[in-house]
């Protein structure tokens, strides 16, 4: 098998690699013009391989997104045997349907576009605790999410927390809070979130816990403004939560985000490398290598 990691995935390329046998690294040459545009050349040949092209979605999303556009043309037109895509990271994965009328469903038109470009060559599209699995939907049975939390329990185990409790910031999330807590054999319960789809405010309805003198891990898929993880920090908080560790697959952490949700009252923020920062503390490589390795 063939693995070409785009630009934003030349580390995690490099250790699926070393996952998976008898796969070889073919390189991309990325630059970009003085006006901004992007260029993108395949370094060596993928005629009759089963090609894995690994690249994540932010930042920054749109030329994240560009740059595997135009690896996806180019790999579709050097004949090779089958093409996958792994995309940890699935940018506009929260605009999932049209929430207001006259709104673009942006997520389609990534899918949409991803599955043109590969065409017939297409054989499998791989993401990780996408925000929501209508998207796979677009591929039409060809794409399948996985899950980090099991990886996250792991963490927490070596790490050896006791009396602890998992949490949902929302209730979409329950079943992220369910996977850590089975491994951590904990209790877990979620919150009820409303969001202002205009403002992006978000509001947490209060819910008496049963949190007094435990160590709670807050799990979610993404943490962007930290605006979600910082509402429930501040509940646990007032209800007697002792250490507060807050995970998500997808730390993109904006703005000033990290800092605010330290100032709210955590003890450490978790994320995996499908975002790469200082808080990648979790790798997904062995989730991919498992997915692939049986692919000559
Ligand atoms: C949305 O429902 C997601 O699951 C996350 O909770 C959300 O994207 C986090 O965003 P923020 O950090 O801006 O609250």
């Amino acid at each position: 098998m063939i693995i070409i990691p785009g630009p934003t995935a030349i580390e995690l390329g490099k250790e699926v690699s070393n996952l998976i046998e008898n796969s070889k690294i073919i390189e991309v040459l990325y630059k970009q013009f003085p006006d901004g545009e992007d260029y993108i050349q395949i370094q060596g040949n993928v005629e009759n391989d089963n090609v894995l092209v690994i690249q994540t979605t932010f930042p920054e999303q749109d030329k994240c997104l560009m740059q595997l556009f135009l690896m996806l043309e180019a790999i579709s037109e050097m004949n090779p045997k089958s093409i996958s895509i792994v995309i940890p990271y699935f940018a506009y994965s929260r605009q999932d349907k049209r929430f207001k009328p006259g709104e673009a469903l942006s997520a389609k038109v990534i899918s949409t576009t991803i599955k043109t470009l590969a065409g017939n060559l297409l054989d499998k599209v791989i993401t990780f605790d996408i925000h929501s699995e209508i998207i796979l939907d677009f591929f039409e049975g060809k794409a399948k999410n996985i899950s980090a939390m099991e990886l996250f329990g792991h963490y927490f185990k070596k790490l050896n927390v006791k009396n602890v409790f998992c949490l949902a910031p929302d209730k979409t999330a329950t079943p992220r809070a369910e996977k850590i807590a089975r491994i951590l054999d904990c209790e877990y319960s979620y919150l009820e979130k409303i969001r202002d789809l205009t403002t992006g405010e978000v509001t947490t309805k209060v819910k008496d816990l049963n949190v007094g003198n435990k160590n709670v891990i807050i799990a979610d898929d993404i943490i962007s403004t930290g605006g979600t993880m910082i509402k429930a920090i501040k509940m646990l908080k007032s209800q007697g939560a002792n250490d507060i560790y807050v995970c998500a697959t997808h730390a993109l952490l904006i703005g000033d985000s990290k800092s605010n949700i330290f100032k709210a009252g955590a003890k450490e923020i978790i994320g995996t490398n499908t975002i790469q920062n200082e808080y990648s503390k979790v790798s997904i490589a062995s989730l991919i290598a498992k997915e692939f390795n049986n692919i000559p």
